[in-house]
């Protein structure tokens, strides 16, 4: 019996969330759309679907989600899968029901100083953006876009509080580490996934081999101290500390169509984000936060991204990582 039309949204998450596993090749691994036989109705219904998909988040779902698809609709009338497609395409990309398909696309694979050459260059080069600042406003700002549960976020915190510390800008107090009068740092983590944010918001992480937690951690665990164990068999936990949570926050945010944050900020970070996009939705959304980097300022991409329109950017390199900065100075 065909399933009701109610249900295609929830047949839909699980479709595209059984078909999570096929995002984390690599985009050459995932073959372009191209069905077996010639396409049908359906066919084209399941693409506009893939499409919206697309040009709402800019992930780029391959052939086996979509053959996947094409089964789990195998039931529905044509009639019913045309209606609830031409729904969804009338919703905007905010709608819960967009944002509830796309989040079961997603995938949140993340830990403390992942990436560790990168984040160690990025730290190399936190002395000269405090002095700047200290010429300014004494304020730091960065933005870990795709954050996933956070702790890319977290890490980048841990990283400029760590240099703060010994450029003498802190102290600590009874709350733990606080920054010196008149300096503020500010760390936001956006991403598309609510479920995502909440664990980010949390910044409570399990401890193990291949936890938040691995061997790349060691030199922040400081920044994360452990909390009592929760039963005899829970497994060990730590958390954010309050100095980290005073200056990191979360905000939904898609890459895609929100709004940019008003002020640039000295370095952006969109990392492992975009292996999952279409090379449209890159390039398209790589722009976007190009603009939201001070001049002089930096952007980190993954390390199997590269930056589509370098023009406005410098690479710098270091062993194991790039990382570009935006030409010109507001010195
Ligand atoms: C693999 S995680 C990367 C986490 C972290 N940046 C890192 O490198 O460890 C990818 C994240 O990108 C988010 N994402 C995917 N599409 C997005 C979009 N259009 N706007 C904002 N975030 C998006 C996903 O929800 C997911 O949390």
């Amino acid at each position: 019996m065909a399933p009701p039309i109610e249900n295609t949204l929830a047949i839909l998450q699980d479709a595209m969330a059984a078909h999570r596993d096929a995002l984390t090749r690599e985009p050459e691994a995932r073959p372009p759309f191209r069905f077996a036989a010639p396409p049908d109705r359906r066919h084209e219904l399941v693409l506009r679907l893939l499409a919206g998909v697309e040009q709402r988040a800019g992930i780029d779902v391959s052939q086996p989600g979509a053959e996947k698809l094409l089964r789990i609709f195998a039931p529905v009338s044509l009639g019913e899968i045309e209606a609830e497609v031409a729904r969804l395409e009338s919703l905007p990309a905010s709608d819960p029901e967009w944002l509830a398909l796309i989040e079961s696309l997603t995938v949140h694979e993340t830990y403390i100083m992942r990436d560790p050459s990168q984040l160690a260059f990025f730290a190399a080069l936190l002395p000269d953006m405090i002095a700047r600042a200290a010429a300014h406003s004494h304020l730091l700002r960065f933005w870990s876009v795709g954050c996933a549960s956070g702790e890319e976020a977290y890490s980048i915190a841990a990283l400029a509080l760590d240099a703060l510390a010994k450029a003498g800008k802190t102290e600590v107090t009874e709350e733990g580490i606080s920054l010196l009068s008149p300096w503020r740092l500010e760390v936001v983590g956006a991403d598309i996934s609510r479920r995502a944010l909440a664990r980010a918001q949390a910044g409570v992480y399990e401890t193990g081999p291949l936890s938040s937690f691995r061997t790349e951690a060691a030199a922040l665990l400081h920044h994360f101290p452990p909390l009592a164990a929760a039963g005899k068999n829970a497994p060990a936990m730590r958390a954010a500390a309050p100095a980290l949570k005073r200056v990191v926050r979360f905000s939904q945010f898609n890459i895609i169509d929100g709004a940019l944050p008003p002020e640039p900020f000295d370095a952006v970070l969109c990392r492992n984000v975009f292996i999952y996009f279409s090379e449209r939705a890159r390039r398209y959304a790589q722009q976007r936060l190009a603009r939201a980097v001070r001049p002089g300022g930096l952007l980190l991409l993954g390390s199997t991204d590269t930056l589509s329109d370098a023009t406005a950017f410098e690479a710098l390199w270091a062993p194991g990582a790039v990382t570009y900065r935006r030409r010109g100075s507001d010195v």
